[in-house]
């Protein structure tokens, strides 16, 4: 990222989305004025507006954005211009009608909302590659554009693809994988209700089907051919942006969504991945839920995913004004602070460029009730003072950028696991309940976590920076990924394996060993029976050393193997009561943990308590339950955000002096919290936290 205009680790910078097509032109030198005034100096520009640029198929005009981008260069504002496909125009989807999406029976879905393309229609492609190249071309050299957004958010609003054209793409994409027909009905256990292929021609992409299922290891490939045509559909955008863009402008594209491995997609397209961030959605009327703890906190868990992806990321729409389709979303505005809150969200999980969704609210279409920082008039309101709030704050921050979140515990995952759940609502089932729970007990204990994805070679190296790592339930599992794992434990470090590991291979098939399959010589586990929780039986506990925990949903009867191994727990309720529920096995010089349910949230905190993780902080302060810690590490200093969720003021009581570099003084003891209040905290380096590694890997 060295020599990039954003993110490059020199500044915190704010932005905002612009849409210079939905004002009168009269409107945007006053409007670029006061952003810029407000410390808004970035805008994103054009990821709807394909026909602004070529408003019928061949004819292009590009006077609308020259005159946007000179004002801007006027003005001084940086842009980061889009690719405008996720809206192909209405001239494109009428003549060419194979460009669209289709649903599960094949019927294409109309053209009038946005996203209804599919990725594979060869004319699309066309199009697509067009489109990117007179785009890049033309307004890549122009000086006041410093970026590119490809698309906008891939697979949002639907993730699933079923046009003829993904039919014949899916066939070549497992022609590829698999290269004979015979491979791929071994691989997908055809034989299984007489499903066996005679010729590539009889493969679709799923289907409706009698029972509304089909084969789980087809089904288990077409999620990562989803996520293999959105990478090359993206690929082939960055490189024709590539070719034109100027030296230091950068690529990225915006969200999270399913079916795509954004490890593969940020190595193959992107400098960086920015994150759509909107923690209102914790408000929306339709689905508040009153008993989760957590709400707009959890975006917290958004972008520790985001960061897996993006060390140093950007928020390409951070939320500023109330959510609102007309059809769907009802939230209230952001009340007086969380604005500001939200942000400081985003910068303590490793932020370094935030941009607010909207400037001004738009006045027609879909999304009149999407509010930006500006109503429809425009006129000074409250949230704009917060938001030139933020940018003074922000000044008091610059020091923080590029400094890398510290984290001592990780939570492993993989997209073939990912996908597997998508396909295997018992493997969902399991992972789900641990997702949130750990989530939730780590929010509690005050502990900074990662994600870490179990890629590539690179992995071994990286994980030795955490003390403790959770792969909860990794039904699938690889000897590459084992290798990688056993060499941490053997290092020194903590991994801990929740129920189902280690049943099922790539295909998603369940394997004929003892289970925990590849998982056993680590966690010296054996697993001779294994059911569901009856809905019957309540809850089933178990006791590890007079600390209760619910081993939720499902039940490995566990066994300990070899010498190394010992039962930590034992089930004390259900059919099971009395047989081993939690072994650990030391390898080399750490110790492998295989439990045997879905961890619930007092089973998490336990973990988190027994290997000595939970507060990691709490010699230097303490915390109330309703504020979260974040940490920001950067040449020797540390940066502590406390972050209050609570309406209410909350007090922390710190141990030790540290100064408050937005008020600019040392502080110490107990310290006030306005409600939805953040303080930033420096303070040295902790030391003798790390776990003690070999220098093995
Ligand atoms: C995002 C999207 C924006 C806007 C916003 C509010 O998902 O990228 O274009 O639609 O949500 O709905």
């Amino acid at each position: 990222m060295e020599g990039k205009k954003l993110i490059n680790g020199k500044s915190i910078d704010l932005g905002v989305c612009y849409y210079p097509e939905h004002w009168d032109k009269s409107l945007w030198p006053e409007d670029l004025d006061r952003m810029l005034e407000a410390g808004l100096k970035t805008v994103r520009i054009a990821e709807f507006a394909w026909n602004l640029v070529e408003p019928r198929e061949g004819e292009y005009t590009y006077a609308f954005f020259d005159d946007f981008l000179n004002l801007a260069r006027e003005k001084g504002m940086h842009v980061i211009f889009c690719t405008p496909t996720a809206t192909p125009p209405a001239w494109l989807t009428e003549k060419y009608p194979e460009a669209l999406n289709a649903d599960l029976e094949g019927n294409l879905i109309c053209h009038g909302s946005r996203r209804h393309y599919n990725y594979n229609s060869p004319v699309y492609r066309r199009f697509s590659r067009n489109i990117t190249e007179k785009i890049a071309s033309h307004y890549g050299p122009h000086p006041a554009v410093i970026g590119w957004q490809l698309d906008n958010e891939f697979n949002c609003e639907n993730d699933l693809f079923y046009s003829e054209s993904d039919t014949v793409a899916f066939r070549d994409f497992l022609k590829k994988r698999y290269k004979t027909l015979e491979a791929l009905n071994r691989a997908w256990g055809t034989v299984f209700w007489n499903q066996t292929y005679t010729d590539w021609q009889e493969i679709h992409v799923p289907r409706k089907t009698n029972t509304n299922s089909v084969n789980p290891h087809l089904e288990l490939d077409y999620y990562r051919f989803v996520s293999d045509s959105v990478c090359s559909f993206a690929g082939e955008q960055a490189e024709i942006i590539r070719k034109y863009c100027k030296e230091g402008d950068f690529i990225t594209t915006n969200g999270v969504f399913g079916n795509l491995d954004y490890q593969r997609l940020r190595r193959e397209s992107l400098d960086v991945l920015m994150y759509d961030s909107y923690p209102n959605f914790a408000y929306c009327l339709d689905d508040y839920q009153k008993e989760d703890s957590m709400k707009d906190r959890k975006w917290s868990r958004n972008l520790a995913e985001v960061r897996a992806v993006s060390p140093n990321f950007g928020i390409m729409e951070q939320q500023s004004g109330a959510n609102g389709w007309n059809t769907r979303m009802e939230a209230p505005s952001p009340r007086p602070g969380q604005l500001t809150l939200w942000t400081m969200q985003s910068i303590a999980h490793g932020a370094d460029y935030v941009s607010y969704f909207r400037w001004r609210t738009c006045t027609f279409g879909t999304e009149i009730y999407w509010h930006g920082i500006l109503d429809y008039s425009g006129r000074e309101n409250r949230r704009l003072q917060e938001v030139r709030q933020v940018s003074g704050k922000l000044e008091k921050l610059q020091e923080i950028a590029g400094a890398k979140y510290l984290a001592k515990v990780g939570i492993l995952r993989d997209y073939d696991n990912i996908f597997d759940c998508r396909v295997d609502r018992w493997h969902d089932r399991v992972e789900r309940v641990s997702r949130e729970s750990l989530f939730t007990a780590l929010q509690q204990a005050h502990v900074p976590f990662d994600y870490v994805y179990l890629e590539s070679h690179e992995t071994a190296e990286s994980l030795k920076q955490y003390e403790v790592l959770f792969y909860p339930h990794g039904s699938i599992l690889t000897k590459e990924r084992m290798e990688i794992l056993e060499a941490y434990v053997s290092a020194g470090g903590k991994l801990v394996m929740g129920c189902r590991t280690g049943y099922k291979d790539m295909n998603g098939k369940c394997v004929m060993d003892c289970l925990p399959g590849l998982a056993a010589s680590v966690t010296g586990t054996d697993i001779p029976e294994y059911s569901f929780v009856a809905p019957d039986e309540g809850k089933i506990m178990a006791d590890w050393d007079g600390a209760l925990m619910e081993a939720a949903v499902f039940n490995d009867i566990l066994a300990p193997v070899g010498e190394t191994s010992k039962v930590l727990a034992v089930y004390t309720s259900g059919p099971y009561a009395g047989s081993p529920a939690l072994i650990r096995n030391r390898f080399g010089r750490g110790e492998a943990y295989y439990f045997g349910g879905a961890f619930a949230l007092d089973t998490a905190a336990v973990f988190l308590e027994k290997l000595g993780v939970a507060e990691p902080w709490k010699d230097v302060m303490e915390l109330p339950a309703g504020c979260e810690l974040a940490v920001r590490e950067k040449s020797g200093k540390c940066y502590l955000f406390v972050l209050n969720y609570l309406s209410e003021p909350a007090s922390i009581f710190l141990r030790k002096e540290l100064r408050d570099l937005l008020e600019g003084c040392a502080i110490s003891g107990t310290v006030r919290l306005q409600p939805y209040g953040v303080k930033v905290l420096e303070c040295p380096v902790q030391q003798g936290c790390a776990a003690d590694f070999e220098k093995c890997f």
